[in-house]
């Protein structure tokens, strides 16, 4: 009946998308519909609906990608049926993914990858969930395999971190694994080294060191935490490895900060894990693990599949995933190179400092960070909360009238009474974007310090 009424549809000059009988009625939300409809209608009512999803581009709280280019929309349309898991079925595609992978090591500075005798040791995942699920597990295999070799029991694994995002603790809770979270010190965005002795031993399988901490957007002292582990291990014996959970950090330092030793550089770093889809301007649904070397994976994790005729290594939660983003992703490297990289970044950066200044200046408000020497983003809190008469979570939802998702949340459980706004700068958000949040921040401040109506206030017309 309705494949009836599709034809009729179509047939008709007067159809129209609104009048068509599955537009008539609310849309089926809990069981399938008995009969098909006609494909236009159903997506345009589907466009519709996704329109209450707010507008990624004014979204300030994600780090992920939300701007793309054509190209990779083309590229991604062209992969929509390739498995990146079926290497054998596309071999080309599992080629590109070696190459990101090779790429991304030289970037890190790992110690192989640069020729095919030692080749670079990584994968592609989902994201950096996977990535870290990933690191985190190489990381327990290789305490578990040390502490069996020494005839030591091995059933109580611990890993030390700071506010690490949640995938740390899923990890820790899907692996059986404790985490323990060095509290932050007053003053301190993250982890500091001079912390570590109290929350390190023997059952620790490694250190967790964040490139962009996810609240404050700063990064923690990778290169001072090596040392510490360094001094630990001449002191006490304790080889302790350091994992970076470099998720943003990962794909900003190498471009603005290429000073700043946090990678393969630190022989004391056996793992990286990065997200393609944040600040490595992939479409969503890409990340990035790499070890050392063949040492720092054992092998056991990886599994070799004869799948389709031929031999398959994989390393992965999951199995199907789709190829487009990795492909993607090979397309920003070649596209954008070095160079480009850093100069999208570089504004990015100069933007969110531009950001900063403009917050520093509404009066409220104390800068956490201003933009300068970690992600390109700012993070401020009330400097008076008790006595400003407002809260960062009513400004949130006052800009939000406007589009704008600016989040508002406590810091970690240790400083939970701070609370604080973030804004991230992403590729894609211009310096423009940036003057109008600003003034519609200015505007939402007046109207709660004044408590007037909004429209009257601010001088919205219909
Ligand atoms: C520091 C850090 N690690 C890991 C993640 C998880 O990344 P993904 O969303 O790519 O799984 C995030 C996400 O924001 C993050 O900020």
């Amino acid at each position: 009946m309705a494949l009836h009424n599709a034809r009729e549809t179509t047939a008709d000059p007067a159809a129209d998308v609104f009048t068509s009988p599955i537009s008539e009625k609310p849309l089926p939300k809990r069981a399938m519909p008995e009969f098909p409809a006609p494909p236009h209608v159903v997506h345009q009512l589907l466009r519709n609906e996704l329109l209450l999803d707010g507008n990624a581009a004014q979204n300030l709280a994600t780090f992920c990608t939300t701007w793309t280019d054509d190209q990779v929309r083309d590229l991604m349309d062209l992969c929509l049926d390739k498995n990146i898991v079926d290497k054998d079925e596309y071999p080309q595609t599992a080629e590109i993914e070696a190459r990101c992978v090779n790429i991304l090591a030289s970037l890190w500075h790992a110690p192989v990858g640069s020729d095919d005798a030692e080749p670079a040791v990584g994968c592609s995942t989902t994201g950096s969930s996977e990535a870290a699920m990933l690191c985190g597990l190489a990381l327990k295999w290789r305490w578990r395999d040390r502490r069996r070799a020494a005839s030591r029991p091995a059933d109580r694994p611990n890993l030390v971190c700071g506010p690490v995002q949640v995938c740390w603790e899923k990890f820790a809770r899907y692996f059986d694994v404790e985490l323990r979270q060095v509290p932050v010190e007053p003053g301190a965005t993250g982890l500091q080294a001079h912390q570590l002795r109290q929350y390190v031993d023997e059952n620790t399988i490694g250190v967790v060191a964040i490139l962009g901490v996810t609240y404050t957007c700063t990064y923690e002292p990778v290169a001072e935490i090596a040392a510490e582990l360094d001094r630990l291990q001449a002191e006490t014996g304790l080889d302790v490895p350091l994992h970076i959970d470099a998720a943003s950090g990962g794909f900003i330092a190498p471009f603005l900060h290429p000073d700043l030793v946090w990678d393969f550089r630190l022989p004391r770093v056996a793992s990286i894990n990065a997200s393609g889809h944040k600040y490595g301007m992939a479409p969503l649904g890409v990340g990035w693990a790499l070890w050392r070397d063949k040492a720092a994976l054992p092998d056991d994790l990886v599994f070799h599949v004869d799948y389709l005729g031929g031999d398959m290594p994989t390393l992965a939660l999951n199995f199907s995933r789709p190829g487009g983003q990795v492909v993607a992703q090979y397309f920003m490297f070649l596209r954008l190179g070095r160079e480009g990289y850093r100069r999208v970044h570089q504004a990015c950066a100069d933007t969110a400092q531009h950001l900063g200044r403009q917050v520093a200046g509404m009066g409220p408000f104390t800068l956490l960070y201003d933009g300068t020497g970690a992600l390109p983003a700012a993070s401020w809190t009330l400097t008076d909360p008790a006595s400003t008469g407002w809260s960062l979570y009513d400004l949130s939802d006052q800009l939000r009238m406007r589009g704008w998702q600016v989040p508002s949340y406590p810091l970690p459980p240790d400083r939970q009474e701070t609370v604080i706004q973030r804004a991230l700068v992403r590729h894609g958000v211009d310096r423009d974007e940036i003057e109008l949040l600003a003034q519609d921040m200015r505007r939402a401040i007046k109207h709660l310090t004044e408590g007037r109506p909004h429209s009257a206030r601010v001088g919205f017309h219909h």
